[in-house]
């Protein structure tokens, strides 16, 4: 079956969620995912019962409303959606104008919704006042209102009853992690945190995300983080401290977009990194064997050694 994914959003990491959700161990009580974005890896932890409770977060507070939409109210909104879908025929510009405009009025989730079905990159976008100033993509028209109905109703399926949705700094929601959970983490890119970055409402300081990564390991708590990667011979990421003594993973995350506009073959590599408590718990060379990870060199030999 396939893995539900209502919400179009740059950054996803629905192409690697399964191989990431092999990495979790058995009897998982929570998945936390401290910035959930798209939620890809707890929809895919949730469709094959690999966790029974799930934490969501976020920052972006619009975000974290159009989850609780699709998980409390899947009908309506996707009602909502195919009556915006249907409205826009013929005059998709100005009524995309009008919804952005809208929607930085009073950051409905049904408006945000729409936004990301239809402009560029699924990606979000704010100016330095907080709007959104993302444009459309005149090519798209958007999911189909059936198939966003399905994604929605199987995503909701998945959620209800068994879901936490907040919208706080991911500083804030690590406190309640406890070894019985799985935390899944996945920041905005290195190369923009520290800085303002306009996909984001807010960012992370590699300084204080390796000392909330140290607590962690203190705490005993499992986690996974997705962090860099490389496209052909190009890293990108600052390193992660050796000091933390993270497993590295790497997976093969598909020819990169850029690399095929330009005609070249590049496929990128991205990494996982996964924390003592976690690999105390997993037999990671069965992992490495039987799900298409590659160690980056020496791995499998540190493994075993
Ligand atoms: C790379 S995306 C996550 C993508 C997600 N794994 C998925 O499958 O869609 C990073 C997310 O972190 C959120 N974010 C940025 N800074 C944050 C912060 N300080 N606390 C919590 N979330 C934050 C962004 O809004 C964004 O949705």
């Amino acid at each position: 079956m396939r893995v539900p994914h209502p919400i179009p959003y740059q950054g996803s990491k629905r192409t690697l969620a399964r191989s990431i959700v092999a990495c979790f161990p058995a009897g998982v009580e929570r998945v936390i995912e401290p910035f959930a974005g798209s939620a890809a890896v707890s929809l895919a932890a949730a469709q094959c019962s690999a966790a029974q409770h799930f934490v969501l977060n976020d920052a972006n507070a619009p975000l974290m409303q159009l989850w609780h939409e699709i998980v409390e109210r899947p009908q309506d909104l996707a009602r909502r959606y195919e009556q915006m879908w249907l409205e826009q025929q013929g005059r998709e510009r100005d009524y995309y104008e009008a919804v952005r405009a809208d929607f930085n009025q009073d950051h409905a989730a049904h408006d945000l919704l729409y936004l990301l079905a239809r402009c560029v990159k699924a990606a979000v976008r704010y100016n330095t006042s907080g709007a959104f100033n993302q444009s459309p993509d005149h090519r798209r028209k958007g999911t189909h209102p059936h198939r966003m109905a399905q994604q929605i109703l199987a995503a909701s399926r998945l959620l209800k009853d068994r879901v936490t949705l907040t919208a706080l700094d991911y500083r804030e929601l690590l406190p309640q992690a406890t070894p019985r959970d799985l935390v899944y983490l996945d920041p905005p890119y290195q190369g923009v945190c520290g800085q303002r970055d306009p996909r984001y409402i807010q960012g992370v300081t590699f300084d204080a995300f390796v000392q909330i990564l140290h607590d962690l390991n203190n705490r005993e708590i499992s986690y996974i983080v997705s962090y860099d990667g490389r496209t052909g011979g190009k890293s990108f990421g600052r390193p992660l401290p050796e000091c933390l003594h993270l497993i590295q993973l790497e997976i093969d995350a598909g020819r990169s977009s850029q690399a095929t506009l330009l005609g070249r073959a590049s496929r990128t590599v991205e990494s996982l990194y996964l924390s003592p408590a976690l690999c105390r718990q997993i037999d990671l060379e069965h992992i490495i064997i039987n799900h298409g990870f590659a160690g980056p060199t020496g791995t499998l030999a540190n493994i075993r050694g």
